[in-house]
């Protein structure tokens, strides 16, 4: 039998571990053959594929990015996308397709079953972590582990000026990035999309932890916003998803941080650095086995479904459930982060 594989949506760490799984698994114990549509859902509706096998999966592992290649093609946006995946999958002989993407691309992969029948297993991927059902998304651990880093530096640097250091990460909806790595790194504070914030009470924070000679790390995520303001964008346009681009909070934020306190506030974004380079171990480990279940959900012919972790076990749920709603930080979860503000 032959198995599709794409990768879709903004790529991951983790993605080739996913893939290289996927593939040794089912070559050894199912005899299966693979082919990988290009780019995501773009590949399956034109008809654009790479060979997969064993060979073409060697020494992938630690490689960040995606053999794949992805992008953020909706099929629903054409009247006929579904019947050209449908005639692409007969074309290449595929009899199941495994989706590897985040909200967007298993959101189709859903769709495709549930409406169309075309069986489908998912893998959840991306570095904001914001898939609901899983505890973890691969990727994640990366980009935290990167952005802590940069925060490390960051202190230093701070210090050295005593000035005021922004630093923006990614999340469009979610804060567990900013969450974690403002928390391993010891930021001042910390603002997430899930709760617009005061700025009268950033600049408190700056000025108290002014007091103590020291110098304030402000970690925000791109989709934050202020009480009475709207997210800060890029620019207007729209992916075939409906999502604007972000960025630009962090500029505004120590614009407006040095107007309020009169201390020089700068800005560091890290965007695509966060989603870049090798995996960390975590991500390999949970890359891997998602890999691993996700063949075995094809061989089970358990269609619909998408792998997930829960505590240190793979389990599978449905794919209309895991694509439902985003999982985002719990209040709760977010004051115990409110010790360190200041
Ligand atoms: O979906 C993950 C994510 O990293 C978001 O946090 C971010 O808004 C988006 O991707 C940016 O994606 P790109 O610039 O690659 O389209």
């Amino acid at each position: 039998m032959r198995v599709g594989v794409l990768t879709g949506g903004g790529d991951c760490p983790g993605l080739n571990a996913v893939i290289r799984a996927i593939v040794r698994k089912g070559t050894q114990n199912y005899g299966y053959d693979f082919v990988g549509f290009r780019e995501g859902w773009r590949g399956a509706l034109e008809g654009d594929t790479t060979h997969l096998d064993v060979r073409a999966v060697r020494g992938i592992l630690p490689r960040g990015g995606t053999i794949l290649g992805s992008s953020r093609t909706n099929p629903f946006g054409s009247a006929d996308g579904v019947r050209r995946i449908r005639d692409n999958l007969a074309k290449h002989e595929a009899r199941a397709l495994v989706a590897i993407g985040g909200e967007d691309t298993l959101g189709v992969a859903s769709r495709l079953h549930e409406e169309y029948g075309i069986p489908c297993v998912g893998v959840p991927k991306t570095i904001d972590n914001d898939l609901s059902a899983t505890d973890y998304t691969f990727g994640f651990d990366t980009a935290v582990n990167i952005a802590t880093e940069a925060i490390d530096r960051l202190h230093t640097t701070a210090e050295s000026h005593m000035r005021v250091l922004v630093v923006e990460v990614m999340g469009r909806h979610a804060g567990w990035i900013a969450l974690h790595a403002g928390l391993a790194g010891g930021a001042n504070a910390i603002l997430i999309p899930e709760q617009r914030f005061d700025l009268d009470q950033v600049c408190e924070w700056v000025e108290s932890r002014f007091k103590t000679r020291y110098a304030p790390i402000v970690v925000v995520a791109e989709g934050a916003s202020p009480k009475g303001g709207e997210a800060v964008l890029k620019d207007d346009s729209l992916d075939s998803f409906g999502h604007v681009r972000l960025s630009g909070v962090g500029e505004w934020l120590a614009k407006q941080i040095e107007r309020r306190t009169g201390k020089e506030a700068r800005t560091t974004v890290l965007g695509h650095i966060q989603r870049g380079g090798t995996p960390s171990a975590f991500d390999r480990w949970l890359a891997t086995r998602f890999g691993l279940h996700a063949i075995d959900a094809v061989y089970d012919g358990d269609f619909g479904t998408m792998v997930a972790l829960r505590g240190t076990d793979i389990v599978r749920v449905p794919l209309s459930e895991a694509t439902a709603k985003l999982k985002t930080v719990d209040p709760g979860l977010y004051a115990e982060a409110g010790v360190f503000f200041g």
